[in-house]
C-alpha cells in the first residue's frame, strides 16, 4: 500500500472510530466552572511551566470540548505518562470530566477551511486532513492546535512516538517524523492565529461569568 493510501484507511478507520465513541460534550458548563476552580492554578496562568522536564502547561481557551473529555479521560486511564494530570483527572467522574469540558474551553475555534500557509513544513500536508491547514482542527474530536505552546506540542508529539501517549491514531503518524520534522511543526501551529488561549483568569469562580 502506498503512503497516501495507508493515510486515508487510517482516516477512513478513525471515521468509525469516532461514530463509535462515546466522546460527547453534554456537560454542564455551571457545573464545571465550579469543578475547574483548582485548574486554573497552573491552566490560567500565562506561560506557566512543567517543573521537570520543563515545556510550558497547554492552552485550554478555545479548545474543542469533546477533545477535552477524550484527553482527561485518557489522563485518567494511564494513556497518557503525566503523573500531576493522571491525578488530577483519576478523582473525576464521567460526568464530571463531560461538565468541566464543557467550561473550560470556552467558545471553540470555529474551523476556517483555510490552506496550510506559504511557509508551513511539507510534513504538515498529511496533518490537514485532521488539524486543518491552520491548526484549526475539522471535527470536534480532534484537537486544535493552533497558537499552542510549541514546546507542548513537541513534547506531545514526542510522547506519541515513543508511546509514552497511547493514541494509534497519533501514533502511526509520529513514528514517521523526525525531531526537525517535530519542532518545525509545533513551530508552524504555534505561530497560527486566531488560535487557543490561556483560560482567562475572570473566568474563576468569582467571577461573573
Ligand atoms: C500542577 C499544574 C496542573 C494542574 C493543577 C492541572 N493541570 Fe492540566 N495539565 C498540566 C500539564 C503540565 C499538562 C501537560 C501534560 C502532558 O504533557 O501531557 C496538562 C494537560 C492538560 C490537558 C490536556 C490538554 C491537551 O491539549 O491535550 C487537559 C485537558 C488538562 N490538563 C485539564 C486539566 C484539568 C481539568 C485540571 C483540573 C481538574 C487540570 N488540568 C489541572 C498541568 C496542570
Ligand atoms: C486522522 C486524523 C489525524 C491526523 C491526520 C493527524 N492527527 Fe494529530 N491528533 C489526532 C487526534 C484524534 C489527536 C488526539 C489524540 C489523543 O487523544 O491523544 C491528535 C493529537 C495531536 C497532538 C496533541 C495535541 C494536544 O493538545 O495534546 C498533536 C501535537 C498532533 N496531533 C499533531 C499532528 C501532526 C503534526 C500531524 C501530521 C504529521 C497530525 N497530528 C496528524 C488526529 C490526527
Amino acid at each position: 500500500m502506498s503512503f497516501a493510501s495507508r493515510i486515508a484507511t487510517v482516516i477512513a478507520l478513525f471515521a468509525v472510530f469516532v461514530a463509535a465513541g462515546t466522546a460527547r460534550a453534554d456537560g454542564n458548563a455551571a457545573r464545571g466552572k465550579d469543578l475547574a476552580y483548582t485548574c486554573l492554578g497552573c491552566h490560567a496562568i500565562d506561560n506557566y511551566k512543567n517543573v521537570y522536564p520543563t515545556y510550558s502547561v497547554p492552552k485550554l481557551h478555545g479548545q474543542n470540548a469533546a477533545y477535552l473529555v477524550a484527553a482527561l479521560q485518557e489522563y485518567r486511564a494511564g494513556n497518557r505518562a503525566h503523573g500531576t494530570m493522571h491525578a488530577q483527572a483519576s478523582s473525576l467522574t464521567d460526568q464530571q470530566i463531560e461538565d468541566i469540558a464543557a467550561w473550560l474551553g470556552g467558545a471553540a475555534l470555529a474551523p476556517t477551511g483555510k490552506p496550510p500557509a506559504a511557509n508551513a513544513p511539507q510534513a504538515a500536508q498529511v496533518c490537514v486532513a485532521c488539524h486543518g491547514g491552520d491548526g484549526v482542527a475539522v471535527l470536534p474530536e480532534y484537537p486544535n492546535l493552533a497558537g499552542q505552546q510549541a514546546d507542548y506540542l513537541e513534547r506531545a508529539l514526542e510522547e506519541y512516538k515513543k508511546g509514552a501517549r497511547k493514541n494509534p491514531i497519533m501514533a502511526g503518524f509520529a513514528a514517521t517524523l523526525t525531531p526537525a520534522d517535530m519542532k518545525a511543526l509545533a513551530a508552524y501551529y504555534s505561530s497560527q492565529s486566531p488560535g487557543l488561549e490561556t483560560v482567562p483568569r475572570r473566568a474563576s469562580r468569582f467571577s461573573a461569568r
